[in-house]
């Protein structure tokens, strides 16, 4: 099974955990950096990861942005996709992971079938965009790097096992 990760990262967190994200999955996963790569490989991919921080109250990335149009007019049907948003819940708690949100709106949007959704268990903020409907689970997998970072590595390898039973799961 190929799976595609596509992130950016202003200053290097969705980075790094992108990387750590690979080394788990090993020879399956395929990094894409957007700031170099743009978003056209998306398409050869049906199952996906992707990562993306909230910067600037509530706003998109800017790399992430730049791209906004093309992942607007993309489809996403047939494809299986976890989302990873990073962000800051004390510093921003009024826009905790909000782009994962936005992100996630495009893709349903656009046809895409969302795994893995994250528990706001453990969490301490005001408000995210990035909620399910009834408010207890993100999304996707929410982490905190400015204050929560000890607790990144545990939480990635929960969800990775979660992402990996529903990409197989046909
Ligand atoms: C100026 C500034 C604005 C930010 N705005 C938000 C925000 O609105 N919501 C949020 O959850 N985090 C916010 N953050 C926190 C970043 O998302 C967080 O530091 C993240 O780990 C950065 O990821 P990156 O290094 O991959 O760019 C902000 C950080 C800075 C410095």
């Amino acid at each position: 099974m190929d799976i595609g990760i596509f992130y950016a990262s202003t200053t290097g967190n969705t980075e790094d955990v992108a990387n750590l994200i690979a080394e788990h999955l090993g020879d399956s996963a395929h990094l894409h950096d957007i700031a170099h790569e743009g978003i056209s490989a998306l398409e050869g991919y049906r199952y996906l990861i992707l990562g993306i921080p909230t910067w600037d109250f509530g706003e998109l990335q800017e790399d992430w942005a730049e791209h906004w149009e093309a992942l607007q007019a993309t489809s996403f049907a047939g494809k299986r996709i976890a989302l990873f948003g990073l962000g800051d819940q004390i510093g921003y708690g009024e826009w905790f992971v909000d782009a994962m949100g936005l992100l996630a709106e495009v893709l349903l949007a656009q046809g895409g079938e969302l795994v893995a959704p994250w528990s706001v268990e453990g969490y301490s903020f005001e408000a995210s965009k990035a909620l399910n409907a009834d408010g207890t689970h993100f999304v996707g997998l929410a982490l905190d790097e400015d204050g929560q970072h000890a607790e990144t590595a545990e939480r990635v390898s929960v969800w990775l096992d979660e992402v990996c039973k529903a990409f197989e799961k046909i």
